[in-house]
């Protein structure tokens, strides 16, 4: 099929690359001329496993101008939307991109299904996006369909989830709309559920709102499991022999950071205080998440005090095999040793770049180094944390890394 992808970020370009995979015309449209040069020289502009490979064999054109598209069967629209200072969602990139898409409407001849695979709060396709595609003159289920996918890919593991999806969830305008997404997926090997669209817009949400559900809640176990001196991954262990309650997501640990799991979570308290309805155990869940990491430091501080020490930090990526620092818990950790007077020494094998840009008065440094320091904290779970001599140091450990049990002083956070 003849498809475009608006937005070359991390959901556009795994898409436009699987797409182009199976062998699917793919065309990407991006504001930013930097992205598009890259992908047209066939490089990756983001650090995800296993793109740069299929960029590399496939045929994805890209470009800045819409009317390259004018002859695509479907459209993704996988633009960002981020937060606001209240937890909402700004729409500005969707509108843009939409209107874009408005415009090549009206010259456009033959049906095409517009599909918003940016996550986007319920209602938005709708109340949003269908009146703007018709301000081209043409009418939703006559020329031209809409749906709504979400997308339940990784960081990280992102060809791979798209490849063997758990889930496939259509959300259509009408069937129409729907029978041709549908057809892109028929070689997938997953259930396909076929929904309204503002209920594929909800099923994001309450997706990614369980999954952080699950952190804090395992968090607030290991908080009491800490005190009682019951190890926390024995009791998750445990529990998850229990099929109802599975094994996966109860890591506990420092709290759950990134570019979505926070950012959906807050625009999904923020959506339901406009409505009117006080989210209660999604807001407890924010909350326990925000305090978490700085348990941390309280902890290390029963041991040394923190003015004036130089202290190691491990792990600056909201999780191994990223060098995404977007909310990681690093942020809140080094922000307050800094206020606190501590001089901070880190290291991360992939994300130092990019922490160096929020905090360049820190020093970066090897791990070697970091466990030189006065005490050493560990905030990502990176393997090669599990190759490293921990004898002798005084260690606080937020991410359960087996090895560093070897240390003088060893403290885990839930453990
Ligand atoms: C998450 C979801 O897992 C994806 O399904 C979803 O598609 C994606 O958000 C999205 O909305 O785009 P991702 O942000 O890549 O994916 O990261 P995860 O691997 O889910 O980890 C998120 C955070 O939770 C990390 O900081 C991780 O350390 C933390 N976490 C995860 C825990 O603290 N404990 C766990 O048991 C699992």
């Amino acid at each position: 099929m003849r498809i475009s992808v608006i937005g070359c970020g991390h959901v556009g370009l795994v898409v436009a690359a699987c797409l182009a995979k199976l062998e699917n015309k793919v065309t990407v449209v991006d504001v930013d001329e930097e992205k598009v040069k890259w992908v047209n020289t066939k490089a990756s502009p983001i650090c995800e496993p296993g793109l740069k490979e299929i960029l590399s064999q496939v045929n994805i054109e890209a470009t800045s101008d819409y009317w390259q598209i004018k002859d695509s069967e479907i459209i993704f629209i996988c633009v960002p939307t981020p937060s606001k200072e209240d937890g909402s969602i700004s729409l500005e990139h969707i509108i843009i991109a939409t209107e874009q898409i408005a415009s090549i409407l009206k010259e456009k001849k033959g049906y095409c299904v517009i599909v918003v695979k940016s996550t986007v709060v319920p209602g938005t396709a709708e109340e949003v996006v269908v009146p703007i595609l018709e301000s081209s003159g043409g009418e939703v289920g006559h020329d031209f369909g809409v749906c709504m996918t979400p997308e339940f890919l990784r960081e990280g593991k992102g060809m791979y989830d798209f490849m063997n999806p758990a889930r496939i969830i259509i959300g259509e305008y009408d069937k129409r709309s729907g029978d041709v997404l549908s057809s892109l997926y028929r070689s997938f090997n997953a259930p396909i559920l076929r929904v309204n669209l503002k209920t594929a817009e909800m099923i994001k949400y309450a997706s990614n709102a369980f999954l952080t559900t699950k952190v804090s809640f395992i968090n607030e176990i290991g908080n009491i499991c800490k005190q009682l001196g019951i190890d926390t991954y024995e009791v998750a262990k445990g529990m998850g022999l229990d099929e109802r309650i599975g094994n996966r997501f109860l890591n506990a640990g420092i709290g759950f950071a990134g570019p979505c799991l926070p950012k959906d979570l807050k625009a999904l308290i923020a959506r339901a205080r406009q409505i009117g309805y006080e989210p209660r155990i999604l807001a407890e869940v924010l909350n326990l998440n925000d305090r978490q990491a700085l348990k941390l430091i309280d902890l290390l501080k029963k041991h040394i005090s923190v003015k004036g020490k130089s202290i190691g930090v491990l792990g600056l990526s909201f999780k191994p095999q990223a060098d995404d620092v977007k909310d990681s818990m690093a942020i809140t950790v080094i922000d307050t040793l800094l206020k606190e007077g501590a001089l901070v020494k880190a290291y991360d094998p992939q994300a130092m770049p990019n922490f160096g840009k929020l905090f360049p008065q820190i020093e970066y440094v090897t791990s070697e180094e970091v466990l030189k320091c006065d005490a050493v904290l560990i905030l990502t779970e990176w393997e090669d944390f599990e190759l490293l001599d921990y004898k002798g140091k005084i260690v606080v450990d937020g991410r359960k890394i087996s090895k560093a049990k070897e240390a003088r002083i060893y403290e885990g956070i839930c453990w």
